[in-house]
C-alpha cells in the first residue's frame, strides 16, 4: 500500500500538469470545500445536484450559466478528461462508415473513437519544424492544399478536427481554416485541451480561442489549462451544425453513471474563477511573469524555442546535443520536473501557480546540465515523417483493431498493417494508427525513431495477421 505517501511527497518545482501546481493555484471556493470534513462532498446524483446530462439540478444550472457566460449554446462538464469529451464529440459528429479529417498531431483519444465508432479517418500531414522535430499548426494555404488532395470518391467527410494549441503551445488564428472546412461541409471540432485560458478574454496577446473563431465544438481540459482537478474537462457547442441531442446521446454512451461531485464542482470553480476580477488578475499576472521569465532565461543563455503560449516553456536541449529525454532524466532527481520530454526539447508547464526563484533555478540547472554533457554538437535537423499530405488507412481502424493479430519485429514490418496504435506518451500523438500499412520508408523512419524515443518505440509491432 504505497500509494498514499506518494501523493504528499516533496517533488521540487511542479512544472507539470495539472496546472494548479499541486494546489497552489486552486480557486478559493474549491480550496475551502477541500478543507471541509473529509468526504462530505462525495455525493451521488441527488435530485438537487443532478448530473451533466440531467435537465435539472445544480449541475445543469451551472452548465447553463457557464455556456451563457461563454456566449455559446450549450456545454457539458466531463470527468473522464478531455479524452472522454473528445470521443463523445467525434461520435456525435460522424456515423459508422463515414469519414473524418484528422491532423497527424491528433491525440490518440480520437483515433480510439474511430475504432469504437467504425469511423474512417483521413489523415492530413502538418508543416514540420525540423530543428526540433515537432509539427506546427496548419494555416489556410496549407488546408487548401489538403482539401485539393482529398480522395474524390468514397464516403462523405462529415467532420474535421484541429488541435489548437499544441502541447508545446504552438498556435495560430484558426478562423480562416475553420471557415474553409465548414464551407466544405465539415462540422469542426477543436481540441483546445491546452488552451482554455485563451478563452478567458484577459488583456494579453494570446492567440484567440477557437470558440471565438467559429468552431462548432471545442473541448477544454480544465486541468491542463485552467485550475481544476485532474480528469476534468468541458465540451462547448455553438451554431446549428450539430444537434445537441446527438451530443448528449453520445456522452451518455461513454460517461460514467456516477460522476464525481468533487470533480464537477472543480469544473465550475475553475471556469467561474476567470469570471471574477481576482481570477482574471491572477491569470494576467501569471502570463506576464511567464513572458518575463522567458526573456530573462534567454538573456542568460538558456535556449528556449518560441511559441505562442507563455505558460509553456520549451527548452531546446537539442541545441546542446542533448535529447529532451536525457535532460529530463537528469533534472528530475534535482527537483526540476518538466512535463513533456521529446527528442530535442523538454517542455515545462508553468501552469497557474506562482514560481519563486525559478529563473535562477532553471539557469543553474541548465549550466550544470551542460557541464554534465559537455561540448556536444547540436543534434542534426530532424527528418520529417515520410508521409503523403493526405492518407486514408488500408483497412478501417475498427477492422484492423478487431482482426487476428500477431507481433512482428519492427525491422520486418514493411508491408504490414498496424493492429494497434504506436504512440509515445506524452504527448500521446500516434506515430502509426490501426489500419495503416507500413511502406518501406515509414518502416525505416520508425526504426530510426527508436534512437530518439528509446523503448517508447518497441522492437515488435502488433500487426494484422495475413494483412
Ligand atoms: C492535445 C491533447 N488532447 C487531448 C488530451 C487528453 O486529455 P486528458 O488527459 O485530459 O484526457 C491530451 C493529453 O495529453 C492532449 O495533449
Amino acid at each position: 500500500m504505497a500509494l498514499l505517501p506518494q501523493l504528499t511527497r516533496r517533488l521540487g518545482q511542479p512544472l507539470f500538469l495539472p496546472a494548479h501546481g499541486r494546489g497552489a493555484a486552486l480557486p478559493d471556493g474549491l480550496r475551502q470545500l477541500l478543507r471541509r470534513r473529509a468526504g462530505v462532498w462525495d455525493l451521488p446524483e441527488l435530485p438537487a445536484l443532478g448530473g451533466p446530462l440531467e435537465a435539472d439540478g445544480a449541475i445543469a444550472d451551472s452548465q447553463r450559466s457557464a455556456a451563457a457566460e461563454m456566449g455559446v449554446a450549450r456545454c457539458w462538464y466531463g470527468v473522464n478528461g478531455a479524452t472522454g469529451l473528445l470521443q463523445a464529440a467525434l461520435l456525435a459528429m460522424v456515423r459508422p462508415g463515414e469519414r473524418v479529417l484528422l491532423p497527424r498531431n491528433v491525440h490518440r483519444s480520437l483515433i480510439q473513437a474511430c475504432v469504437l465508432g467504425d469511423l474512417r479517418p483521413v489523415l492530413f500531414d502538418l508543416p514540420f519544424q525540423s530543428d526540433r522535430g515537432q509539427p506546427a499548426p496548419a494555416d489556410s494555404a496549407w488546408i487548401e492544399r489538403v482539401l485539393q488532395a482529398l480522395p474524390r470518391d468514397g464516403a462523405p467527410i462529415r467532420a474535421a478536427v484541429l488541435v489548437h494549441p499544441t502541447y508545446q503551445g504552438y498556435a495560430n488564428d484558426p478562423t480562416a481554416v475553420i471557415q474553409r472546412l465548414q464551407q466544405q461541409g465539415c462540422c469542426v471540432l477543436v481540441d483546445e485541451a491546452h488552451g482554455c485560458h485563451f478563452a478567458a478574454g484577459v488583456d494579453h496577446p494570446l492567440p484567440p480561442s477557437a470558440l471565438h473563431c467559429g468552431a462548432d465544438l471545442v473541448v477544454h481540459s480544465l486541468q491542463k489549462s485552467a485550475a481544476a482537478l485532474a480528469q476534468t474537462a468541458v465540451l462547448w457547442l455553438q451554431g446549428e451544425r450539430l444537434d445537441p441531442v446527438r451530443v448528449e446521446r453520445s456522452l451518455g454512451l461513454l460517461q460514467t453513471t456516477s460522476p464525481s461531485a468533487l470533480l464537477l464542482a472543480s469544473c465550475e470553480e475553475a471556469l467561474q474563477h476567470w469570471q471574477r476580477r481576482k481570477g482574471r488578475r491572477q491569470l494576467l499576472q501569471r502570463l506576464q511573469e511567464a513572458a518575463a521569465l522567458a526573456d530573462g532565461l534567454r538573456h542568460s543563455g538558456v535556449p528556449l524555442l518560441s511559441n505562442q503560449d507563455p505558460l509553456r516553456l520549451i527548452l531546446h536541449t537539442g541545441q546542446a546535443g542533448i535529447t529532451g529525454l536525457d535532460a529530463d532524466d537528469w533534472f528530475l532527481p534535482r527537483g526540476l520536473m518538466g512535463e513533456l520530454p521529446e527528442p530535442a526539447s523538454l517542455t515545462f508547464c508553468l501552469g497557474l501557480a506562482c514560481h519563486r526563484g525559478l529563473k535562477r533555478q532553471m539557469r543553474n540547472h541548465w549550466q550544470n546540465l551542460l557541464r554534465h554533457f559537455p561540448d556536444r554538437p547540436p543534434l542534426p535537423a530532424f527528418e520529417a515523417p515520410p508521409l503523403p499530405l493526405v492518407t486514408s488507412t488500408a483497412q478501417s481502424p475498427t477492422q484492423a483493431w478487431t482482426a487476428e493479430h500477431q507481433l512482428v519485429g519492427l525491422k520486418d514490418a514493411e508491408g504490414c498493417i498496424a493492429a494497434e496504435l504506436l504512440c509515445p506518451y506524452p504527448p500521446g500523438i500516434p506515430l502509426l494508427i490501426p489500419g495503416e500499412r507500413l511502406d518501406r520508408q515509414r518502416q525505416r523512419w520508425l526504426e530510426r525513431q527508436q534512437l530518439f524515443w528509446g523503448d517508447q518505440i518497441p522492437d515488435a509491432l502488433s500487426v494484422v495477421s495475413g494483412g
